[in-house]
């Protein structure tokens, strides 16, 4: 069976726990190579700029005996050049997998029901599902997952979305705090939610980010301008005041505290330096995992 991951919940709680075993497993002997891409071609389809996601899932295709070929945004034209059904459908003449980076959510679906291979989420607007598989993962690394607090403060986005889901399914009690007008959507809530309700933790969304840091095991921000928001950078700086991870916020948090932040960081916007660059931070974690946990995925996918 074609199985995709173009959002979180395309994976169950369970299944997020098996993939993160894996790599975790995995991650022990950097050195052991997979066989469960031996002979397949994956295309990489990338609309948006992109470092660790690209080098990772590059590494991880190779790593399984894969053959990564990458499209830069240029050379897509997904949507302009070609439609994604037509992109899809050759796409899936050539290769064995797609992986996807992409402005609109709705690309991805599209290039799914038209290649007949697995579409994986790079990144879209909506979720950035393969980013929260190895902020799991650190997050298990750095103390744990179930039972304990994590604070995403800032902008409701896909970043937040992905990893609320998945983090509320291991168990963690997860705070959100955003300014008003940038919350998390409810329908995303209600997801995370009810993945709480079955693994005993929680989820709440708490506009004060004093209070919502308040002894948080974890302490996560990402960008409040993404891109693609390029015009809206003046106003969000102004709307999102007050809501920078900085020293005196993450002193409210618990003494042993992680720091995360996906990257690229806008430093002195969202996080200031000290604390990005600082004892608490394993920002540095987090992109390596992206590599386990994004060849863990691939593996379980083509086992
Ligand atoms: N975190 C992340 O997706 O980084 P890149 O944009 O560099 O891939």
């Amino acid at each position: 069976m074609t199985r995709s991951v173009l959002t979180v919940c395309d994976l169950s709680s369970s299944e997020i726990g098996q993939v993160l075993d894996r790599a975790r497993e995995a991650k022990q002997d950097r050195r052991r190579r997979g066989t469960e891409l031996e002979g397949l071609t994956a295309l990489l389809i990338f609309q948006k700029p992109s470092l660790r996601t690209r080098v990772s899932f590059e590494l991880a295709v190779s790593n399984l005996g894969g053959r990564p070929l990458y499209l830069s945004p240029p050379e897509v034209g997904l949507g302009e050049r070609e439609t994604p059904e037509d992109v899809g459908g050759v796409a899936g003449r050539y290769c064995d997998l797609i992986i996807c980076r992409t402005f609109d959510q709705s690309n991805l679906e599209r290039l799914a029901a038209s290649s007949g291979v697995p579409v994986v989420n790079a990144l879209s607007d909506w979720e950035h599902p393969c980013q929260a598989l190895a902020d799991v993962l650190t997050i298990r690394e750095h103390g744990g997952t179930t039972g304990r607090t994590l604070t995403y403060v800032g902008d409701g986005n896909n970043v937040a979305r992905s990893l609320a889901i998945a983090a509320a399914g291991e168990g963690m009690d997860v705070r959100i705090s955003s300014p008003s007008g940038y919350e998390l959507d409810s329908a995303s809530v209600t997801e995370a939610s009810n993945r709480a309700a079955a693994s005993g933790g929680s989820v709440s969304l708490v506009s004060d980010p004093d209070v919502a840091v308040s002894r948080a095991d974890v302490v996560y921000t990402d960008t409040w301008t993404s891109m693609g928001q390029e015009l809206e950078a003046k106003q969000r700086l102004e709307d999102f005041t007050g809501y920078q991870v900085d020293v005196d916020l993450v002193g409210k948090a618990s003494p042993d505290a992680s720091v995360m932040h996906c990257l690229p960081a806008h430093r002195g916007e969202e996080i200031s330096d000290d604390v990005l660059d600082g004892p608490r931070s394993v920002v540095l974690d987090q992109a390596e995992n992206r590599l386990h946990a994004q060849q863990a995925l691939l593996a379980w996918l083509f086992a």
